[in-house]
């Protein structure tokens, strides 16, 4: 217990790192929060800002998921333990301790770790998403659909159940914290995503 206590906190505190406030901060010198979606994602990144920040966003959300597995798996390959450190990840970047439990929607974060536990759901997951991003342009539509995939693909691939248990949940998260695109997509005013180029440094 205590051990899947460390490393869920240990995925916390990794997955916290709001690395799209931060790096827009740095490059930029505003506060992406202030903008577009007022999401810290890859997504709202590159529509604000454009492409070079939005890639380094992107590394980076990953890489903080996939550090803090790999930083666990040192310790214990129970897959439980390493599925608990991952939601903790999740959690991190969704309700993260340096925004005061605010935080973005779980998309890279989650793609860097299906990647490690449950690398086919996440190529099945990414494929999709990249169909439905360039016919529709709704990255929302894209990433929740991709969830969906990507999580299903864990049941049905048969990866470690403590793993396919996490990508039911990764995916539920992803939906819950898209609900107000879902409810933009419904009505017709979610934005199409086009890159920004911004920048007032
Ligand atoms: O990864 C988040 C994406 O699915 C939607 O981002 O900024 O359009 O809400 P955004």
């Amino acid at each position: 217990y205590l051990l899947g206590l460390g490393a869920f906190l240990l995925g916390y505190v990794f997955g916290s790192i709001p690395c799209g406030l931060w790096l827009v901060q740095a490059f930029h010198g505003i506060d992406i929060r202030n903008y577009g979606s007022g999401n810290i994602g890859t997504t709202n990144v590159f529509r604000t800002v454009g492409p070079k920040t939005a890639a380094a966003v992107l590394i980076g959300d990953m890489l903080k998921g996939i550090l803090a597995l790999y930083i666990t798996s040192q310790f214990t390959q129970n897959p439980t333990v390493v599925a608990v450190a991952a939601l903790g990840a999740l959690l991190g970047h969704n309700y993260s301790l340096f925004l005061g439990f605010k935080g973005g929607k779980g998309v890279a974060t989650g793609l860097g770790l299906f990647l490690y536990m449950l690398p086919l759901g996440a190529a099945a997951g990414f494929g999709v998403w990249v169909m439905i991003v360039l016919i529709t342009r709704y990255v929302s539509l894209g990433s929740v659909v991709a969830a969906v995939v990507a999580a299903a693909a864990g049941w049905y691939l048969k990866y470690p159940v403590p793993y396919a248990v996490f990508g039911t949940l990764a995916c539920l998260f992803v939906i819950i914290r898209h609900k107000d695109n879902i409810n933009r997509l419904r009505n017709g005013t979610e934005s199409k995503i086009k890159p920004g180029h911004l920048d007032t440094k």
